[in-house]
């Protein structure tokens, strides 16, 4: 029967990880940034959130969303905001032709899930939204660019605004009240510089104690040393990063992600009551960076750390060795190595013995990937075609 049938689309979308980081809002309801940020959009085949929307008149009423095999509650604030403009959109494409099927009408069912273990630690709401959004736009053949669509994910998760993108993305805060120009732009594609790597520490799996939304508020509230960051060190930091990607200018890049990150975290320890994101493992991290750096003469490795102890090290393909050979050095036993990337590799730096130590103690597991694309729709269903959630084969 007609009114039975099952529509549904497809796709994954990426982590990103910021180098100058989006810490702050000068609008909660809208979720407008208090400064511009910008990220590189990592590889799919190491972490991707898989998403299916599908919408049948057949469902029972209201919309539901199974992630990784749980119902998540979809009645907060922000998915309503994702399903309020996607469906906007679809019911305006619904009255101008007047032989489309009402999809807008009907009840949605979401089914998410990650290809890596929440156990990781990492945040995965920028990939979540990103694929929310994405999933219910192919879904209702919105003819949205993955720029208008990051205004409708930024209301999901600012971070997530980044996530439509693959490559080096830029979210410009925007000025105006209503948000519309609070949006992402690919500021160069994966391809532009290919070489980018990411080694992930990952220092705790435990959920984080201060999330980024309280926490980035009580950084508004609260820290003097925040106006300065958004009013000059950001500005700046935007500026030479734009140019250092343009360039493929990697102690550019490199000098910026390890400021700003400084940056960020020194105004969350500005807050008051302090918010401490790092540990002592994240800052053994630190050090392994700097004594790797000077080993080696020039840039060769760039921490940053979110709202949270895992250490995202950036680095070029061309200096593996003199990044991951000295990392895997003292980390070999913990999992997540690509064999065929450390086989052979030597270590060169000297790591001071209590640096050794918090990180072999602290660190449970790493990830190594790489620079990537962006969403891309996919013919695996998480929704079979009579509406049943199936799990995801991968
Ligand atoms: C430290 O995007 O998680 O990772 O907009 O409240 O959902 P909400 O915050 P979220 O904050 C991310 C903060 C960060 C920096 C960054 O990704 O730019």
């Amino acid at each position: 029967m007609a009114s039975e049938k099952v529509y549904r689309a497809s796709t994954t979308a990426p982590v990103n990880i910021a180098v100058v980081k989006y810490w702050g809002k000068r609008d909660t309801k809208l979720n407008l940034p208090t400064n511009s940020s910008l990220s590189v959009t990592l590889s799919q085949a190491d972490l991707r959130t898989l998403t299916t929307a599908s919408c049948s008149a057949s469902y029972p009423e209201g919309d539901s969303l199974l992630l990784n095999g749980e119902p998540s509650d979809v009645s907060g604030a922000r998915p309503q905001a994702c399903f309020r403009e996607l469906r906007a959109r679809r019911a305006a494409l619904e009255a101008a032709d007047p032989s489309l099927p009402k999809l807008s009408t009907m009840p949605l069912r979401i089914v998410s899930e990650n290809n890596f273990p929440t156990a990781a630690g990492l945040a995965s709401s920028a990939a979540g939204f990103a694929a929310f959004v994405r999933a219910i736009a192919n879904l209702y053949e919105l003819p949205a660019s993955p720029s208008e669509l990051s205004l409708i994910a930024r209301q999901g998760s600012g971070s997530a605004c980044r996530s439509l993108f693959g490559g080096y993305v830029a979210w410009r805060m925007g000025e105006a009240a209503d948000g519309s120009d609070s949006m992402a732009d690919q500021v160069a594609e994966a391809s532009h510089w290919p070489e980018m790597r990411a080694l992930i520490l990952v220092a705790s799996a435990a959920k984080k104690g201060v999330s980024s939304t309280s926490g980035m508020q009580q950084t508004v509230a609260t820290s003097s040393l925040f106006k300065e960051r958004i009013t000059s060190v950001v500005p700046k930091n935007m500026e030479i990063m734009e140019k250092a990607i343009a360039e493929r200018d990697f102690a550019a890049f490199a000098e910026v992600t390890m400021r700003d990150s400084n940056s960020f975290h020194a105004t969350c320890a500005d807050t008051y009551p302090p918010i401490f994101y790092m540990n002592d493992v994240s800052r053994a991290a630190i050090r392994a960076v700097e004594a790797i750096n000077a080993a080696a003469g020039r840039s060769v490795a760039a921490y940053t750390f979110d709202a949270g102890p895992n250490a995202v090290i950036y680095y070029l393909e061309q200096d593996t060795e003199a990044v991951v050979g000295n990392l895997y050095s003292v980390l070999s036993k913990v999992d997540g190595w690509k064999a065929s990337a450390v086989e052979g590799l030597k270590a060169n730096a000297s790591f001071d013995e209590s640096v050794v130590g918090l990180l072999k103690n602290g660190v449970s597991r790493v990830i190594m990937t790489s620079v990537g694309e962006g969403p891309v729709a996919t013919q695996e269903y998480l929704v079979a075609e009579d509406g049943t959630p199936v799990k995801s084969s991968s």
